[in-house]
């Protein structure tokens, strides 16, 4: 009887620990330099949350979304998603190493997908219903069978960490890169399977002058695709990721590796502004467990932290038009904008800062 009841609890904590073990993408890393990304777990309780990359969604629980919900907004980024107040620039071609929260959980088998869009202007004020996805990767099935070994085992086996490679070709402008994993551990069921999509903002440079054509998010997929409604647990294993073909050119995945980060940037504003590089001590993979703490508490928010973040920063790369409003127009060091959109004036907090407001 006691023997039992212990083992019947260990299979409810095994079952709650499942129910709680999602996730969310914490950060990208960008040739070294590492942005926050939006985290739904703690930013909504924050008084002014940082500015970043990463799309706003109420994912809160590191929860996903269901298949019955596929033909609604919700697939297109998250649970009532809004677009992220700032980007980060990356070239055509660059790689992009992408950092779910530790651990990704082995038990959630499934695809790893990554898609950009053309947001025809600033990705921060983008309708996500108009944002038209085309598939840059797509990685499924790798081997073994009931449940096997998927794109999933490969991205936790590398820190929980996928690499995505923007197009080398790709035409210069602002993109909204979705990456995605659907777990599909109760994918046999329907409406058992479970997409975690996760957004940012990027600006791609570059000479490129393709612009492949997407699909609308809401028609990426549906309930009842092969690879959505599909049972893990049996061999062989024949799998088909879901979702539009992948682009000319492309493949399922490239090459996989994490990256460690050496510097930490804030999200550059829509205007050009603020998109500051602070170099920290490079870190290394031996040293990296207690590394990223150092290189994530250099981050800096856009509209409170004044002093350190300009002490500490090197000068944007960008300059050019007015800055945008709570972005920073001055101080020692400064190169960027000095001019303030219309409706927020330059003004001097600091030495070290002037923000338009
Ligand atoms: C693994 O990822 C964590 C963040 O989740 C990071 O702190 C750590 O440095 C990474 N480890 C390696 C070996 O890259
Ligand atoms: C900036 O901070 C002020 C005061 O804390 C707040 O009222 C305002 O909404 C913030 N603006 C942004 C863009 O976060």
């Amino acid at each position: 009887m006691a023997a039992l009841k212990a083992s019947a609890l260990l299979a409810a904590l095994a079952c709650a620990s499942h129910v709680a073990a999602h996730g969310h993408v914490s950060n990208i890393v960008v040739n070294g330099v590492y942005y926050e990304n939006y985290d739904p777990t703690s930013f909504p309780y924050l008084a002014s949350p940082p500015t970043v990359i990463g799309w706003k969604a109420g994912d809160s629980d590191n929860g996903f979304v269901a298949p019955d919900a596929f033909g609604g907004p919700d697939i297109i980024c998250h649970k009532n998603a809004t677009p992220g107040g700032g980007h980060a620039t990356v070239a055509a071609g660059d790689k992009i190493s992408i950092q779910w929260t530790p651990t990704w959980p082995d038990s959630h088998h499934g695809p790893v997908l990554d898609y950009l869009a053309a947001c025809n202007g600033d990705c921060e004020t983008v309708d996500k219903t108009t944002l038209q996805f085309f598939k840059i990767d797509g990685a499924g099935y790798v081997s073994g069978s009931d449940p096997g070994l998927w794109a999933t085992d490969t991205l936790i086996a590398d820190n929980s960490t996928w690499l995505v490679q923007i197009p080398s070709d790709l035409k210069p402008g602002n993109y909204v890169l979705r990456h995605e994993i659907i777990a599909l551990h109760s994918a046999g069921q329907a409406d058992g399977a479970q997409a975690y999509p996760q957004c940012v903002n990027l600006q791609v440079t570059g000479t490129g002058t393709v612009l492949p054509s997407g699909t609308y998010g809401t028609a990426l997929y549906q309930a009842t695709d092969p690879g959505i409604l599909f049972n893990i647990y049996t061999s062989p294993i024949v799998y088909t990721v879901p979702g539009p073909t992948l682009i000319a050119g492309a493949s399922s995945s490239i090459a996989q590796s994490s990256s460690v980060a050496t510097a930490t940037a804030s999200a550059t504003l829509p205007g050009g502004g603020a998109g500051a590089t602070t170099t920290t001590t490079a870190s290394t993979k031996a040293a990296s467990t207690t590394s990223s703490s150092s290189v994530k508490s250099t981050s800096t928010t856009l509209n409170t932290s004044t002093t350190t973040k300009a002490t500490t920063t090197a000068a944007p790369t960008t300059t050019g038009a007015a800055q945008t409003k709570y972005g920073q127009c001055g101080g020692s060091g400064w190169t960027g904008p000095t001019s303030c959109v219309s409706g927020s004036t330059c003004t001097v907090l600091n030495a070290y800062y002037a923000q338009c407001v």
